[in-house]
C-alpha cells in the first residue's frame, strides 16, 4: 500500500470528522494534513491522495484556504488516485458535483464517487467516509476500482454484496429520500 494524504478544510468540523473517518477506513496509514500544510512539494509524495472540503460561499469550495491550495497541487494529481469528500447543509450536493468535474477535466480520476454528508457523518455516511478511506489506499495493481454514479436511488444506503463487488451508497439528509453518490469496490485478487 503506498502513502495517503488527507487533506481537508472544515470550518465547524464536519469534514474533519469525515477526514477521520477517511483515515480509519484506510487503515492507519494516511497522513492527515490541513490546507496550509500541504503544498504541490509535499503532493509529490504520495500515491494518493483524499481531499475533503464543505459546501461554502454558494455552494463552493472554501475559498481562502482550500482552494488556492488544491489549485496549487492540482496539476500535480494526474495518475494518483484520489477521493472527495465533504460536508454541507441546505444543498443538493452541487459544490461537490463542479469539484468532480473539476477534477477529471483536469485530468485526475476520481478513485470512487465523491462521499457527501448532511451536516456531521453518521450511519451510511460515515461507513462511506471509510469505504473511501479502503478504497483510496488499495493498491490499484491488486484492485479494480469502478467509479458509479448511483444519484437518484431512493433511500437505499446499502445494497451489498454484486457478485465480487460491494455496492456502497450513501444517503443524504435524513429528510430526503434521496442517495447522492457511492462507489462499487471490486476487490481484486489479493
Ligand atoms: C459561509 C457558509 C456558506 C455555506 N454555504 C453552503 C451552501 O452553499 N450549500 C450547503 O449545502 N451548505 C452550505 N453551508 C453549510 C456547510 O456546508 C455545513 O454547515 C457543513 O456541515 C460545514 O462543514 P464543516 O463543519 O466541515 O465546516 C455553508 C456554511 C457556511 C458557514
Amino acid at each position: 500500500m503506498g502513502k495517503i494524504a488527507i487533506v481537508y478544510w472544515s470550518g465547524t468540523g464536519n469534514t474533519e470528522a469525515m477526514a477521520n473517518l477517511v483515515a480509519e477506513g484506510a487503515g492507519g496509514s494516511a497522513d492527515l494534513f490541513t490546507p496550509d500544510q500541504f503544498s504541490p512539494d509535499q503532493a509529490a509524495g504520495y500515491s494518493a491522495l483524499a481531499f475533503g472540503c464543505p459546501s461554502m460561499g454558494a455552494e463552493q469550495l472554501e475559498e481562502a484556504e482550500f482552494e488556492p491550495m488544491f489549485e496549487s497541487v492540482k496539476p500535480s494529481l494526474g495518475g494518483k488516485t484520489i477521493g472527495l469528500f465533504g460536508s454541507y447543509g441546505w444543498g443538493d450536493g452541487e459544490w461537490m458535483r463542479t469539484w468532480a468535474a473539476d477534477c477529471e477535466d483536469a485530468g485526475c480520476s476520481l478513485v470512487c464517487e465523491p462521499v457527501i454528508a448532511c451536516g456531521a457523518p453518521e450511519g451510511d455516511a460515515a461507513d462511506a467516509c471509510r469505504e473511501l478511506g479502503k478504497a483510496v489506499g488499495l493498491s490499484p495493481k491488486k484492485a479494480t476500482l469502478a467509479a458509479h454514479v448511483l444519484r437518484k436511488l431512493g433511500a437505499i444506503s446499502q445494497q451489498g454484496k454484486r457478485g465480487n463487488a460491494f455496492l456502497y451508497v450513501q444517503a443524504t439528509a435524513p429528510d430526503t429520500a434521496a442517495a447522492t453518490g457511492g462507489c462499487i469496490l471490486e476487490k481484486g485478487d489479493t
